[in-house]
């Protein structure tokens, strides 16, 4: 197997608030092969975000990476130096910011916005870069009159795919969408997701796609990382993951889409996730687990492999 695009070993990054340290992302391993899209679950605060800043070295302060490595096509990013950084952000890892709806300019006509970002990287004139702008505004289904519009002048999932061409238009490695189809409505939402499954097909891209909707997941993912409070506590293959899941909060999250429970009663994991700056010893998952053992509120559970590619942390799986 070649290697692998992304690799991600014990990453930590952590916030330095005056009211205490946040760990967001304590200790997460995963990787990514060239053309697969890993989808990143869990709930609000859980620290997805944060993990994607982290791949582009992009953590706003009080944040840092305070451990791990992150090798993108076979070199550490942790260890560049920031100009080092920058010629590798954007062209070979890209990301698609939540609520990235925002970061158009609105006083900037779109074709100018995206000619910058290939006149910047690239050199192009304006002339080359407008051309580029055209067929990347064709490629995710805009017509090219867009370019002489202002951000103001489109509609929301109009905005959102001008967002995913300028993450695209440089033809990097590995594309981040940090929950990109959550502002939108269903209707637009359903077309945004259709976009990012024929890119993926498409387009010779890896994609990291979070979201706090595991439906949303399995429309696209070909591997799942569950995140409970910094940490990923179920990895898998997509198929294992929904019809074999593991860890007891995997277990409440996919009870919990509508879609794929319609039958059944919708239930929902009580309780909520912990304060980041004083997560609960052992399992973070303790206190709202209903087959928490005295080991949970006291160790750690290890994360193991139970199947092929499939692991779980979580002390109903693990040896003491
Ligand atoms: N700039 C910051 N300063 C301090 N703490 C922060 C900062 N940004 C995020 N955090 C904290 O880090 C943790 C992880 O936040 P993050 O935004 O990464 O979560 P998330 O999983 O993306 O949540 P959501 O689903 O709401 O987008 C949270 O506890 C959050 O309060
Ligand atoms: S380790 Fe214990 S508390 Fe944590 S998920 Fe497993 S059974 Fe529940
Ligand atoms: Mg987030």
């Amino acid at each position: 197997m070649s290697a692998p695009v992304l690799d991600v070993k014990n990453l930590k990054v952590y916030y330095f608030t005056s009211r205490g340290t946040v760990k967001a992302v304590d200790g997460v391993s995963f990787n990514v092969a060239e053309r697969e899209v890993l989808g990143i679950a869990g709930e609000s605060g859980c620290g997805k975000s944060t993990l994607g800043y982290a791949l582009l070295r992009l953590v706003p302060p009080p944040g840092r990476i305070v451990d791990g490595k992150i090798i993108l096509d076979g070199v550490d990013i942790t260890s560049l130096p920031e100009d080092e950084v920058r010629k590798i952000r954007w062209s070979k890892i890209s990301m698609v910011f939540q609520g990235a709806l925002n970061v158009l300019n609105p006083v900037i006509r779109v074709g100018d916005q995206i000619a910058e970002v290939l006149m910047y990287h690239k050199g192009l004139t304006k002339k080359e870069a407008l051309d580029i702008a055209a067929q990347y505004l064709k490629l995710v289904g805009l017509a090219p009159d867009v370019l002489r519009r202002y951000p103001h002048e489109l509609s929301g999932g109009m905005k959102q795919r001008v967002v995913i061409a300028m993450a695209l238009i440089l033809k990097p490695r590995l594309v981040i969408a940090d929950e990109p189809t959550t502002a939108l409505d269903v209707v637009v939402q359903a077309q945004i997701m259709n976009l990012l499954k024929q890119l993926k097909e498409q387009e010779k891209i890896s994609m990291i796609f979070i979201t706090h909707d595991l439906s949303l997941i399995a429309e696209i993912a070909d591997k799942v990382a569950v995140m409970y409070a910094g940490k990923i506590v179920e990895l898998g293959p997509s198929d294992a993951i929904f019809e074999r899941p593991m860890h007891p909060y995997t277990q409440g999250l996919i009870r919990s889409i509508p879609s794929l429970r319609q039958r059944k009663t919708l239930t929902w994991i009580p309780g909520a996730p912990p304060d980041l700056r004083n997560p609960p010893p052992g399992c973070r998952f303790h206190p709202r687990c209903p087959f928490a053992m005295d080991v949970c509120r006291r160790e750690e559970p290890p994360l193991v492999e139970v199947e092929p590619g499939h692991y779980v942390a979580c002390w109903l799986y693990a040896k003491k």
